[in-house]
């Protein structure tokens, strides 16, 4: 049998000063033998020049052995490098691509897939119809787990200090899914956040590490209708106060239950695994917020397997 004679490279397109390590080391413990190469500060031009370096010289057959990574904390140039790769891409030099800027979107779906898990879990039922408000969701976690509620077909009212800036998200949305299903609302007081939270089912807080969004008597006095309650900062304080980070499912206050940062965390790096390997797997193909959460939702235990798990036989 002929010996493969590819070696796996994975090429990081950064956005940063200085590519981040938490996707290198991700991909490094998965595939020891690949090779890494990086490149940071890459900006849309940069990336044409490298796509094409990277598409011809290992020839059709080593193309599929080559693998892109987009990252950095530049989430609009990061997905305008994508569009540019897209556009220079053609058969049969296409390479697979996988994007994930600043651990946005394995971050976000994680988040939509464990709140998922817990309303099925609790006998709610699935994201359908429900009201989902995404606390400071103008960053690219908040804006991407806003758009993973609509296109469940979720209602999402998006929050920001700035009616302005909710408002772009959420008309984003709305005009990329041709739904009217998200909303932005001004909330910075306590009483602006009670408001936004006093009629949803599930609140997902994706506020900036280290800024606590929602505090514990806002939760209690409006958040008498929430039975779900997340949260993807892990630095203190914590963006809700009060939910345990390492807290998942639990009932932190009466009918109300919580999922915190590090269990959101611990998903979303086996989210990025995975995302890593099928891109592996796959000689092309784009492997976005969209693959992410497909993965998500493969993961998540189902009805069944919660009722099989709880009720002994
Ligand atoms: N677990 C993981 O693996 C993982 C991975 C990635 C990110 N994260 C966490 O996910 C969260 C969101 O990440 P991101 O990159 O989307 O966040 P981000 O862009 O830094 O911030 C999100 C939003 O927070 C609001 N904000 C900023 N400073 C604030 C303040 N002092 N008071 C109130 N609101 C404030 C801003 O909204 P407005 O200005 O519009 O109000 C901002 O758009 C972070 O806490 C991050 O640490 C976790």
């Amino acid at each position: 049998m002929s010996k493969n004679p590819f070696k796996k490279v994975f090429v990081f397109l950064d956005t940063d000063k200085h590519a981040s390590p938490f996707d290198i080391l991700t991909l490094i413990d998965i595939f020891p033998d690949a090779q890494v190469l990086k490149y940071e500060n890459v900006t849309v031009e940069d990336a044409e020049k490298i796509v094409y370096d990277l598409m011809f010289p290992r020839g059709p057959e080593g193309a599929k052995h080559t693998k892109i990574f987009i990252g950095g904390s530049d989430f609009k140039r990061a997905n305008e490098i994508l569009e540019k790769i897209k556009k220079c891409m053609f058969p049969p030099f296409e390479l697979a691509v996988v994007v994930d800027p600043k651990g946005a979107y394995t971050t976000a779906s994680a988040a939509v897939a464990k709140t998922l898990e817990l309303s099925k879990k609790r006998g709610l039922g699935d994201l359908e119809g429900k009201t989902v408000a995404v606390l400071a969701g103008t960053g690219p976690v908040g804006k991407t787990a806003a758009r993973l509620y609509a296109m469940e077909k979720a209602n999402v009212i998006i929050t920001s200090r700035e009616l302005q800036r909710a408002s772009a998200v959420a008309t984003k949305i709305n005009e990329e899914l041709e739904t009217e299903r998200a909303r932005g609302v001004e909330a910075e007081t306590s009483e602006e956040i009670g408001k936004a939270i006093e009629n949803v089912d599930i609140i997902l807080s994706t506020g900036a590490a280290g800024t606590q969004i929602l505090p514990l008597n806002v939760l209690r006095e409006y958040g008498k209708n929430c039975r779900i309650v997340a949260d993807v900062n892990a630095i203190p304080p914590l963006g809700v106060e009060g939910l345990d980070s390492k807290a998942d499912g639990v009932e932190f206050l009466p009918n109300i239950f919580g999922i915190g940062a590090l269990a959101i965390g611990t998903f979303k790096n086996r989210i990025e695994v995975e995302l890593f390997r099928k891109s592996a797997e796959a000689p092309k193909g784009i492997f976005d917020y969209k693959a992410a959460y497909k993965i998500a939702k493969s993961m998540i235990k189902t009805e069944t397997e919660w009722w099989s798990s709880t009720v002994p036989f």
